[in-house]
This record gives structure tokens, sequence and C-alpha cells, in this order.
């Protein structure tokens, strides 16, 4: 079967400008992908500068070590950005990356490529997992979670109007010893227990959605990442985050807001100390993709670009 192994990175000029890359400065791809981004960024380093490579992806992760492991100014690494400033810490590193650029969801080779599991277009097997070096298939969730379980997920990952009645006939399936196996399975059960289907959108594409969001702990990682990206900020030191999911864009903009406010208060701390000062501030309107990008690449449709400077 053919495989897509390319990736057009979405905003990608608006992405790198915003990042104002200096040509010595450390910096952080969260999300290498097929490294779209990644390259244009090394374009702008010298030989001094230092580019991090991260993806939770083992596919992601191979294809940063064929295009770039002979690249010196690259450290590449296998896992999540929440671990960022973990990993930062343990190499003496808080407070030193000049820019961290997040591109978030899944890549053009995870929904291309059938095996995957994440497009219900294509025949495979349910797995639905970036990481597939670890954490549970879609198939596994699905046979030991409970009906509410379900019905939350989708609810809350997919805004799902049919979640509950979606559950049910999982669990039904379940109970008659017939659980879906593959993509087509799960989407047909998912279109025959939905009532009313949305035009121009397949019954099953929150569905979709919702469990890849809730396998991935796509929100949780982004929330992890959130509190630690000011330690990880160099002075100056900007942050992009490229959302293409209301609920992630929402938890990016809140947290841009609230730390460039000055009524923000750190967790833990109770009272304003005198002079506290908001540790970023916004840079520029969230950008969108312009018309001809999204012609050009309909994933770049619901695509958020928002951006923030760490204060001194
Ligand atoms: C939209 S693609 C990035 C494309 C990339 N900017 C490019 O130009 O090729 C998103 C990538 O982020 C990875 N990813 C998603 N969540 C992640 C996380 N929490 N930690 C690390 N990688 C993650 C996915 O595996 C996928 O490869």
């Amino acid at each position: 079967m053919a495989q897509a192994q390319t990736h057009r990175p979405v905003l990608l000029a608006e992405a790198v400008s915003a990042l104002a890359v200096k040509a010595d400065g450390l910096y952080a791809d969260g999300t290498f992908g097929r490294g779209g981004h990644a390259a244009a960024i090394l374009e702008r380093l010298g030989d001094r500068g230092r580019l991090w490579l991260v993806d939770k992806d083992p596919r992601a992760i191979a294809t940063a070590h064929e295009r770039f492991g002979a690249d010196a100014r690259c450290v590449i690494h296998h896992g999540s950005f929440a671990q960022l400033r973990d990993l930062a810490e343990a190499e003496g590193l808080l407070g030193r990356f000049d820019g961290i650029l997040l591109d978030l969801g899944v890549s053009s080779p995870q929904l291309d490529e059938a095996e995957r599991g994440f497009s219900f277009m294509r025949e495979g097997p349910l797995d639905m997992r970036m990481d597939t070096s670890s954490g549970m298939t879609a198939k596994e969730w699905l046979s030991v979670a409970s009906a509410e379980e379900i019905a939350r997920v989708l609810r809350e990952y997919g805004e799902e109007r049919f979640a509950r009645r979606i559950a049910q006939a999982v669990v039904r399936h379940r109970d008659e010893d017939r659980l879906p196996e593959t993509t087509r399975a799960l989407a047909e059960l998912v279109a025959e227990a939905v009532p009313k289907h949305e035009r121009h959108k397949h019954p099953a594409t929150r569905t979709f959605q919702a469990i890849r969001i809730h396998l991935n702990r796509e929100l949780e990682d982004l929330s992890r990442f959130l509190e630690g990206a000011c330690d990880l900020l160099a002075p100056g030191g900007r942050l992009a985050v490229i959302s293409f999911h209301s609920l992630e864009d929402r938890m990016v903009k809140r947290f841009i807001q609230q730390r460039s406010s000055v009524g923000y208060l750190p967790p833990g701390v109770p009272v304003a100390p005198e002079g506290l000062r908001p540790t970023l501030q916004r840079v520029g309107k969230a950008l969108r993709p312009d018309e001809q990008e999204t012609r050009d690449n309909p994933r770049a449709r619901s695509a958020v670009l928002r951006v923030a400077e760490r204060l001194a």
C-alpha cells in the first residue's frame, strides 16, 4: 500500500517568523512530525545554534534521525513535549530556551497510513496511538472502558451529541462478542448508532477525534507543557503554538492571557507579592491560515497560531 511520508507544514512562515530565530539561540520543536518547521528553523540557525527535536511517534523520530541525525545542532528526543521541562532541568537548561514551537495534533502520515488506525476513511487496525511503543490501543480501550467513560470521552473531546447512544452501542457489541476490530467497522457502528447525520461530516468524525485525544492524553500533555513553559524560556524567548482544535486553542489562549496579566498568581501563592509582574507578553493576535493556504492544504483549515514572549 502506498504510504504518504510527507506532511505539509501549516502556517510555516508565520510560525518560524514568530520565533524570531537568533542564529546562536537554543530552540525546541516539540512536535517534529516530518520536520517541516524544524528544517525552516535550522535554516536560520548558525553553527552555534541548537534545536531540540521532540516527538511521541517513533516513526517521526526515525525521520528526525534520517534527516537531521548528522546535524550537530540537533538534539533528538523520543517522548512527549510534556516532559520538556524535566528534560531541560536534567540538562541544566531551564530558562535558556529562546523559542519553543508546538504544532499540535496529528501529522498527515499518521492520518494517511492505514495501519495507524487514525482514519475511518482507511481500513486499518483500531490503534490510534501516536506513541506506538506504549499505552493502550483504541481497541484495547474500547474493550475495557465502561459505557459512562466512553460517553464522557465522546462528549468532552468530540462534543458528540449522541455520545451515550454510541457508547451503549459499543458496549452492546462488546457483550455480544462483536466489538469492532477495525477503523471501518467502528465507523459503521457509529453511523448506525447516530440517528441524525451532520451535512458534510462523516458521523464517526467526532468519535474518532475524541478517542484519539483521550488515548494520546493530548490535553493533559498540553496542560503539563504549559505549566512548565515559562520555566523553560529565557527572557525574550518566544512560545509559538499552533492548535487545530477549539479545546486546545482555548487552553493556550487562557494560559497566555493569565500569564500576561498582573493579577495572575502562580499555584501556591495566595497573595500577590509586592511588584509581582506578569511572566509573558502576548505577541500579535491569533493568526489563521489565509485562503490560499486553506485551499492548497485543507488540513490547515482549523489551525490557529498564538505567540507569546517571556518577560524578564
Ligand atoms: C501536526 S504534526 C507536526 C508536523 C511538523 N510541524 C512538520 O512540519 O512536519 C504533530 C506531531 O506532533 C506529535 N505530537 C502530538 N502530541 C505530542 C506530544 N504530546 N509530545 C510529542 N509529540 C507530540 C505527533 O506525533 C505528530 O508527529
